[in-house]
């Protein structure tokens, strides 16, 4: 049975990952060259595509009728299969060569990927009833996140200016460091079932936790700069701010995945 929570989760994933689509079809387009006008015409059309799903999100309401949102899940998941398909195929164009001079990073293009299959897999979990992500997958989903945190990392240092040294530098620590913490989820993986003991998982939150604000804290820094013309580079201001709403959603969900262990143990 649907309920009114089925309704504000799916509200809240929709509203956020079709507006991270929506700027993905746009930062692609950016990356394509001027000939490309086949693929620009294509990321237009996901552009608008997702600019729609978002608007429509935003006119349903928590009231709304659970059969319908869930009618609608089906249809940004059909976008987002889709958009993946798009991302998939620029990215074998380009690891083959075939675009010489665009400009997007091929682990960028996979990046985009893979978080449009994440936004799919969500929405067929809330289909499935499946509201909020289960203890068993706290350790999954941080490999998830920690990967796209290292990846923005990456992506971030090697777009600012060369002579932007101390900016790199830091840049190029956080890459490390979650890097390091993407290991270290892994190894905690592995250990499954013993490592899905509530101490162990708590720690492993606490320390991530801990990483992701303080990235989170220089993205912004970074967005600002940006934003302000105050530094060299050729991130577009949008992207820095994309890059800052991920970290804060994985912030959010790390306190999710706090609340729901601390009311395991207090069952
Ligand atoms: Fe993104
Ligand atoms: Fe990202």
């Amino acid at each position: 049975m649907l309920s009114n929570a089925f309704v504000a989760h799916s509200l809240d994933e929709v509203r956020f990952w079709s507006r991270i689509m929506k700027e993905h079809s746009l930062f692609l387009k950016l990356g394509f060259r001027c000939e490309d006008t086949q693929l620009i015409h294509e990321a237009n059309q996901f552009y608008a595509i997702f600019e729609g799903i978002e608007r429509k999100s935003h006119e349903f309401t928590v009231e709304t009728d659970p059969e319908q949102i869930r009618r609608f899940n089906i249809e940004v998941y059909s976008a987002a299969s889709h958009i993946w398909a798009f991302k998939r195929r620029v990215l074998g164009l380009v690891l083959s060569c075939q675009m010489p001079g665009a400009n997007n990073f091929p682990l960028l293009i996979d990046h985009t990927s893979r978080e449009a299959n994440y936004f799919r897999n969500r929405l067929e979990q809330l289909n499935n009833g499946r509201l909020e992500p289960l203890p068993d997958a706290i350790i999954d989903e941080n490999v998830f996140f920690l990967r796209i945190m290292a990846d923005h990392a990456k992506f971030i240092g090697h777009l600012l200016d060369p002579s932007e040294r101390q900016l790199v530098e830091q840049a190029r620590n956080f890459s490390h460091d979650f890097d390091e913490l993407l290991f270290q989820a892994r190894d905690l993986d592995s250990m499954r079932p013993q490592s899905q003991t509530i101490p162990l998982l708590d720690q492993f939150l606490d320390q991530n936790r801990v990483s992701v604000a303080s990235l989170r804290d220089f993205k912004k820094t970074a967005r600002d700069l940006i934003e302000a013309c105050r530094i060299k580079s050729i991130i577009h201001p949008l992207l820095a701010d994309h890059v800052y709403r991920e970290a804060e959603r994985f912030l959010a969900i790390i306190d999710m995945f706090e609340q729901s262990l601390t009311s395991v143990q207090h069952q």
